[in-house]
């Protein structure tokens, strides 16, 4: 019988078995088995034996030297990656099925060969053909691009080893296998080793990686997030399929901040930045329509208008429905309890739906007062001067809170031409911003005598 080169180990204590077993012998946790290649320990005779590499050094003492990064000329990418792709550096691009990594990487395989950068793309999912096709429809067309089908792993490090490209695309992740081991393509210990063995390339040869990883149904890569620990730069590509805007987002960066999107819209002709999101946003917005309401969220360190838009009909049955679509559906029930609780009005026979236009999903608390004025607007029937933007978190009492970068959110409403920004009382202090009236409140009641 041939050795065995694998094991299987328990995540959750560490406990070895040769088979794979649904529940853990020594922990009784169900499903916790993952193949893993079997490493031979050294037997050590003594500490002396062990070389000394590294030396314990003083801070002050350390010399750095800059990374280099490659500008990809793509700007929203760039920003994302915290201003390029650091060389030999191993990025993450997660994502839906669907939503455009294969897209966004071929269209930066594009600018990086007009640079001269060699790129290599590794597919596992489509064929030759197939790349061709979507690479003509894209307007890709480097000579320094070079195209490789293989799921096998060994392949795939010699042919990078014989390249020796300055990029390497891996797309993705769940369909290249290792031979080492017997699980399936796509499976937590298949990822993990394929991962570790394109990271010991990347930093060897100093070729800068980027993997694609689907999502799975719960919403993590390859099952348990098991990637993220291991790479450099993790990103996100998100986005509702039916909206044409997508969201690059950085969740975590070895080489950068954390707080940076990037906006694209889908088109026919691939993935088009947008350098501005909320004018985006704002498009065929209705004007002097009751129930429409313009406020501010951030997505990581910009700001971003949205219209939020409510509807309150007559109920036909006894029960009111409630729905949000967008926006935490808790949080806008509650927001109608302190509307009818310390303004009296009387929701409890409307039906009422409250839509963050444009298919973005927003659930922080600075929405809470555009939510509440879109709600009352819509009740009441009477349209809001477009030209005005709420925003401010609400709390039980009916009282309006202080929200953060109050100051950006403001600078932003004026790019877009709004003249009146009503906030709360906590946050207008020191805010002097020519060209918009900022209207500082203290409860929601005020906030509504000042909109009607
Ligand atoms: P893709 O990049 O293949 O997604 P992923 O690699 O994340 O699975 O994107 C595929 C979708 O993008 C597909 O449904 C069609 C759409 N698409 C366009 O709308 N325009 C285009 O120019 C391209 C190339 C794709
Ligand atoms: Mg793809």
């Amino acid at each position: 019988m041939a050795k065995q080169k694998t094991v299987y180990i328990c995540q959750e204590c560490g406990n070895e078995s040769a088979k794979w077993m649904g529940q853990c012998s020594a922990c009784k946790q169900w499903n916790t088995y993952v193949e893993e290649i079997k490493v031979k320990t050294r037997n050590r005779a003594s500490n002396n034996d062990i070389e000394i590499k590294n030396k314990p050094q003083k801070l002050s003492t350390i010399a750095m030297n800059k990374e280099k990064r490659i500008l990809t000329n793509i700007s929203e990418l760039d920003r994302v990656l915290g201003g390029g792709i650091v060389n030999g550096s191993l990025t993450l691009v997660g994502g839906d099925p669907g939503i455009g990594k294969s897209t966004l990487l071929l269209q930066m395989c594009q600018t990086l060969c007009a640079k001269d950068i060699h790129v290599l793309y590794i597919s596992g999912e489509e064929s030759l053909g197939q790349i061709k096709m979507r690479a003509d429809r894209l307007g890709v067309n480097g000579e320094n691009l070079t195209l490789y089908t293989e799921t096998n792993l060994t392949l795939c490090t010699n042919v990078i080893n014989d390249l020796k490209p300055s990029v390497v695309i891996v797309d993705s992740i769940q369909t290249i296998y290792s031979d080492e081991i017997t699980s399936a393509a796509g499976s937590v210990s298949q990822v993990r080793e394929v991962t570790s063995s394109l990271m010991k390339i990347a930093k060897g040869l100093g070729i800068s990686t980027f993997i694609v990883g689907h999502v799975t149904k719960e919403g993590s890569i390859a099952g348990p997030r098991v990637l993220e620990h291991m790479v450099d730069t993790v990103l996100y590509f998100e986005g509702v399929r039916s909206a044409s805007y997508r969201i690059l987002r950085a969740v975590k960066n070895r080489f950068g901040s954390t707080n940076e999107i990037g906006v694209f819209e889908m088109r026919d002709k691939g993935l088009e930045e947008v350098p501005n999101p909320s004018e985006y946003m704002l498009t065929g917005r209705p004007i002097d329509c009751a129930g429409s309401i313009v406020s501010c969220c951030m997505e990581g360190s910009r700001p971003m208008l949205v219209e939020v838009q409510a509807l309150m009909s007559s109920t036909n049955f006894g029960m009111p429905r409630r729905n949000a679509t967008g926006t935490d559906y808790n949080r806008v029930v509650l927001l109608m309890a302190v509307l009818e609780k310390k303004l009296g009005m009387q929701l409890a026979s409307y039906d009422s739906y409250v839509n963050i236009a444009g298919g973005l999903k927003v659930t922080e608390p600075a929405l809470d007062l555009g939510i509440i004025c879109a709600i009352a607007s819509s009740f009441k029937n009477i349209s809001v001067d477009p030209k005005t933007i709420i925003m401010g978190e609400v709390g039980l009492t009916g009282e309006v809170r202080g929200i953060t970068m109050a100051e950006k959110r403001i600078i932003e409403s004026k790019k877009l031409g709004f003249k009146k920004c009503i906030i709360s009382k906590a946050n207008v202090k020191g805010i002097d911003i020519e060209g918009i009236e900022v209207i500082g409140v203290e409860n929601v009641a005020q906030a509504l005598q000042i909109i009607f």
